[in-house]
């Protein structure tokens, strides 16, 4: 017997209401805002509706097969959970949870940097496939450093993102004087108090919720310490040649995340890279950047088969899947709505969100005609110029 929350829990948008209302207001729109005035953001989401489905319902789909392989491992569904810091501000423990309902639906996990525990806390939850995102660092042998813990905590790919070397302006941040650690001013209180559930949850583990990966024995450890070291170590004169000694560096599976240009595209694969994940970080870095689904098109068009191409950005629905692997991904990523997901109901939360996403993929695939992932060809979709 499902539990009763399930019934409000019926679309990734009824999740974010969900989550809106038990988290505090500054939480709740750390993760939902954007940069600046937000259109990127809104257009990740809004351009999806630039492309519509041309279904094919007499194919025959009597029954649909949503698996994908990527890089020698089958996911029972082309959905996968990307990186995002601080998931344990949402719910205790918020990444280890969420990686466990990632490895229940059978699909990867991504953990972030900036995660509240470490890769190798994470690895004790055994999920696979587990990626670990990075950054290039000013100190490079930081970067070398966090490669060779993901190695040993046994993840099966690094993913490198490129758009957030410099920090950008969240002003719904800056309007709720969102701080990390939370603030606790008479604002911040009256919004805490107000969402007591979410209080009583985290209350064992706000005062010591840390970035896991940044802590060093002989460094303060607390959270704002090393929200500002973070920051300070980014290398925004990073270039191609520190793709070239990454890939030196790590052996496994090597994904980029933020490409948007088809020419960097080229290059990566040039240089050796496994993956290409065309992001603009959900709109929340470059104010302006093309949404996800508009960039990718031309990106497809420049790999042509040669590695994975990945999205990620504005996925809300099992359809907005299906349009990304018409375009020719290979799969999704998601990053708000795991978000949405754990700050509900932990695991349970997030596995639900995986379940919509499974469900909606696979109606709109026997809508569509289509019986496994390889029949959601470019045939199934137009691009509406009006
Ligand atoms: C709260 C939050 C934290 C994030 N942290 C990271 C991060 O640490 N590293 C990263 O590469 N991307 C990060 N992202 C970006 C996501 O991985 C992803 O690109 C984006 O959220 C996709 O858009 P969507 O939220 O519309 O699904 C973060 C996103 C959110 C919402």
């Amino acid at each position: 017997m499902p539990p009763i929350w399930h019934q409000k829990a019926y679309s990734i948008n009824a999740m974010r209401d969900m989550a809106r209302a038990t988290l505090p207001n500054s939480i709740f729109d750390f993760a939902d805002g954007g940069a600046d005035d937000e259109t990127t953001l809104r257009q990740n989401e809004a351009s999806f509706n630039q492309y519509t489905l041309m279904p094919r319902p007499l194919n025959g789909a009597p029954t649909r097969d949503l698996s994908v392989e990527l890089f020698g491992k089958r996911l029972n569904l082309p959905v996968i959970i990307g990186p995002t810091g601080l998931s344990g501000l949402f719910w205790p423990d918020g990444e280890r949870e969420t990686a466990k309902a990632a490895h229940a639906a059978g699909t990867a996990f991504c953990l972030s940097h900036g995660s509240t525990c470490t890769m190798e806390e994470l690895a004790t939850t055994d999920a696979a496939p587990r990626w670990m995102q990075v950054f290039i660092y000013k100190d490079r042998s930081f970067t070398q450093e966090f490669c060779d813990r993901a190695e040993a905590a046994g993840f099966d790919a690094l993913v490198l993102t490129i758009d957030n070397q410099i920090p950008s302006k969240r002003e719904r941040d800056l309007r709720n004087g969102f701080t990390i650690p939370p603030s606790f001013g008479l604002s911040g209180y009256i919004s805490m108090a107000m969402k007591y559930k979410w209080l009583w949850r985290m209350r064992s583990t706000l005062g010591t919720m840390t970035f896991g990966n940044y802590v060093r024995p002989d460094q303060a450890s607390d959270l704002s310490a090393l929200a500002a070291q973070m920051t300070e170590l980014l290398d925004p004169g990073m270039t191609w040649a520190d793709v070239e000694w990454l890939r030196k560096i790590w052996k496994k599976p090597l994904l980029i995340k933020g490409i948007l240009h088809p020419d960097d595209a080229t290059k990566a694969i040039e240089l050796g890279v496994d993956g290409i994940i065309v992001s603009n970080h959900g709109g929340r870095q470059l104010e302006g950047a093309i949404s996800s689904i508009n960039a990718l098109p031309e990106v497809i068009n420049e790999v042509d088969g040669q590695v994975p191409v990945l999205m990620d950005g504005g996925i809300r629905r099992g359809s907005d899947v299906v349009k990304a692997l018409a375009l020719g991904a290979t799969a999704c990523l998601v990053g708000r709505p795991q978000l949405w997901g754990v700050a509900t109901a932990g695991q349970a939360g997030v596995e639900r969100i995986l379940d919509i996403y499974k469900r909606e993929i696979d109606m709109a695939m026997g809508l569509c005609g289509a019986s496994d992932i390889s029949e959601i060809t470019t045939d199934l979709i137009r691009h509406n110029t009006d």
